[in-house]
């Protein structure tokens, strides 16, 4: 077999880049493709739409093994392996909405000369059910598990590599395995729907822990205890583990809020009601009504009041505004008759037309000028950096609510603010 076997990648969105920029890296060609001329013109002189460290330098170091083209056929002529990188992205009911795969079948026809690689991430049955109806396709499930910000590096250095194929598929699926090989990472061999269920299930478990974390620390208020010290104590136990165990105003992005909503809805499709994801889903939400009850909890009513938002991208070091809290606060406040402004160092200009109406700043200190209140919604490093004192000069009264525990609370407290963590 061919060590260094060209690919093909089908959708160059975030996972569909950092897929081709990552295998072209491991030595590969890749043949890429997408849709939208412009993101295949900008990636052909290799700007990189999007913000993901590494990524530029990673596509120009590797420009003479990427062919981007906003046409199937070099792609088929050149590559048997397909790496499907695809939106799914939810419809109204909370399914995944598939349209995006069916259109790449419907380009393949009736050959069966390529393996679909499924890196999209895809409801439990949907490889089953495309084998069904195209008999004699190979198929292959390989889920990404890639966080934004460190995405290559999530390729490059994965905790596992999973891989699910059914019998007629397996010499595809070695044939996959062997992209890997130079990573050493563990490889998960099953089957495809166990593939996709280990997608969705590493998730919606992750999601389970965040949630989980937020109610603690929502009884911690009552109770006097504090979240961030309980985290600690609890994450140095091996089977619990430290990571995702930090309160915060919910979690984004566009996977998270997706999956277990995809999840929660494909159990209740099978007749199954998966009683711990709807908790999960409610306390998310929930978080967010308490950032509001924080700030009415200093300020009584909030009409006319001004909010400044600190971050509007769904975490730090990114650009993206997916399902991000900023969006759902910033409506919810200009529902409360505020009035909003919100800074952040990438996300803002990309997110203007979905924040109802709030004023973009230029920089944090122009937000919280004036403010009667911030909420730090994204802990970008910059926010710790901030000349709190000159804040305290600024703002019209010094309330903070930290929806990261991110910020110095002692510090704060002693500056004058009126400080309000999650949990403690
Ligand atoms: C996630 C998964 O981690 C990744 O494996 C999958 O492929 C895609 O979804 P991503 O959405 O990029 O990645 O971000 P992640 O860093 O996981 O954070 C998701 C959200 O959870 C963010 O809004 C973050 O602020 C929040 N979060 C994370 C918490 O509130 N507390 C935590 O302890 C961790």
């Amino acid at each position: 077999m061919d060590e260094k076997e060209p690919v093909g990648v089908i959708g160059v969105g975030w996972v569909g880049v950092v897929t081709a920029a990552c295998l072209a890296e491991l030595g590969h060609e890749v043949w890429a493709r997408d849709i939208v001329e412009e993101k295949v013109a900008s990636l052909s002189r290799g700007e990189v739409p999007i913000h993901e460290p590494g990524l530029p330098e990673l596509v120009a170091k590797n420009k003479d093994r990427l062919h981007f083209s906003a046409d199937m056929a070099p792609v088929l002529e050149h590559a048997r392996l397909l790496f499907v990188c695809v939106d799914t992205p939810p419809t109204y009911s909370g399914d995944a909405d598939l349209s995006r795969v069916e259109a790449v079948l419907e380009e393949l026809g009736d050959s069966n000369d390529h393996a679909l690689v499924m890196k999209s991430t895809v409801p439990v049955g949907t490889g089953r059910s495309i084998q069904r109806r195209r008999d004699g396709l190979a198929y292959v499930a390989n889920p990404e598990f890639l966080k934004e910000g460190s995405a290559v590096e999530d390729f490059m250095k994965p905790d596992r590599v999973v891989i699910g194929a059914e019998d007629d598929s397996a010499r595809f699926a070695d044939r996959v395995q062997a992209l890997y090989a130079a990573l050493d990472a563990p490889v998960v061999r099953t089957d495809v729907a166990s593939a996709e269920m280990i997608k969705l299930a590493s998730n919606a478990f992750l999601a389970t822990k965040i949630s989980f974390i937020n109610e603690i620390a929502n009884v911690s208020e009552e109770l006097g205890a504090d979240v961030s010290e309980v985290a600690r104590g609890m994450g140095l136990d091996d089977r619990i583990g430290w990571k995702f165990l930090r309160a915060g105003i919910g979690y984004g992005g566009s996977c998270f809020p997706k999956d277990v909503q995809a999840l929660k809805q494909l159990a209740g499709n099978s007749g199954y009601h998966f009683q711990l994801l709807t908790a999960v889903v409610e306390v998310n939400e929930l978080q967010k009504r308490r950032t509001i009850g924080k700030l009415q909890k200093h300020l009584g009513s909030l009409v006319g009041k001004e909010i400044a938002l600190l971050g509007v991208a769904f975490k730090p070091h990114t650009d993206d505004i997916r399902e991000a809290t900023s969006l759902v606060l910033s409506g919810r406040l200009a529902g409360e008759g505020a009035s909003v402004r919100v800074y952040d160092p990438v996300a803002a200009a990309k997110a203007d037309s979905m924040l109802a109406g709030a004023r973009i700043a230029d920089s944090a200190m122009d937000a919280l000028d004036g403010a009667d209140a911030a909420v730090l919604v994204t802990e970008w490093p910059e926010f710790a950096e901030l000349d709190w004192a000159e804040v305290k000069r600024r703002m019209r009264f010094p309330l903070i609510v930290d929806g990261r525990n991110f910020l110095d609370r002692e510090a704060l407290i002693e500056a004058g603010f009126v400080y309000e963590g999650i949990g403690r």
